[in-house]
């Protein structure tokens, strides 16, 4: 089973993917956590997308692409996979398609996490990060037993750098101009699912098990 995640900054996607990876037992491939991990190892790769993201900006679609195309060839990815935040352009889906289609291959469900930009700003400004296991929480939404303190694996919890008000904000636009086109783009393929996204986490994932099939 090979699945998209489509929504928004914060929409819940990558809420969803692990627990979509978690059931099915496949692989979650976050762009956005592959770019972070770099981040944090100072890798060149890393160091390259940095000043992107810090700004909201979406890091070129060179630095991604190949990146994705090699990941879904892994072994473990022989029985799907969950991509979250990729594709993020036009480009970066007919790239994918390609790729796939090389192997013989192509994505089954395309799920569209829908929520308005009004619920989005407060969501983020609420966000936790590890900075060890990556794990996500929500000081109001998704609570972690103890204040400030992973509950997977004691890490301690930051505020994303890039969940400030003002870049939140930018990131919706660019949001809007260049990923939103992709709900066109796989409404055409035949595989794009809509769920509410507004709704609690865990009837938000009934919905998506709908629509996967238990
Ligand atoms: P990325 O890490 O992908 O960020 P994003 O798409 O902006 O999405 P988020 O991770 O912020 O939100 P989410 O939808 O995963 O929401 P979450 O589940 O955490 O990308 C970061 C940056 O990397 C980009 O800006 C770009 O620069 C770069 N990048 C990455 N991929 C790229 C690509 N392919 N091409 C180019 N550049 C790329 O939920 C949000 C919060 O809400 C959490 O606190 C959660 O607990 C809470 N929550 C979730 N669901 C609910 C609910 N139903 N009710 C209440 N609260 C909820
Ligand atoms: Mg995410
Ligand atoms: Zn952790």
């Amino acid at each position: 089973m090979k699945i998209i995640m489509l929504g928004a900054p914060g929409a819940g996607k990558g809420t969803q993917a692990k627990k979509i990876a978690e059931k099915y037992a496949i692989p979650h491939i976050s762009t956005g956590d592959i770019f972070r991990a770099n981040i944090k190892n100072g890798t060149e790769l890393g160091q390259k997308a940095k000043g992107y993201m810090d700004q909201g900006l979406l890091v070129p679609d060179e630095l991604v692409v190949d990146l994705v195309a090699d990941r879904v060839k892994q072994d473990d990815c022989k029985n799907g996979y969950v991509l979250d935040g990729f594709p993020r352009t036009i480009p970066q889906a007919e790239a994918l398609d390609h790729a796939l289609a090389e192997m013989g291959e192509k994505m089954d469900y395309a799920i569209n996490v829908e929520v308005p930009d009004e619920n989005i700003v407060n969501r983020m400004s609420g966000r936790r990060a590890c900075v060890d296991c990556g794990a996500t929480y929500h000081i109001v939404y998704a609570p972690t037993k103890e204040d400030g303190v992973c509950d997977k694996c004691g890490g301690s919890l930051i505020l994303r750098d890039d969940d400030k008000p003002e870049t939140v904000k930018k990131r919706l636009g660019v949001y809007h101009d260049q990923t939103q086109p992709l709900i066109d783009y796989y409404t055409n393929a035949g595989i794009l699912k809509e769920v509410d996204g507004t709704i609690e986490i865990e009837d938000v994932f009934g919905e998506i098990v709908k629509i996967l099939g238990a």
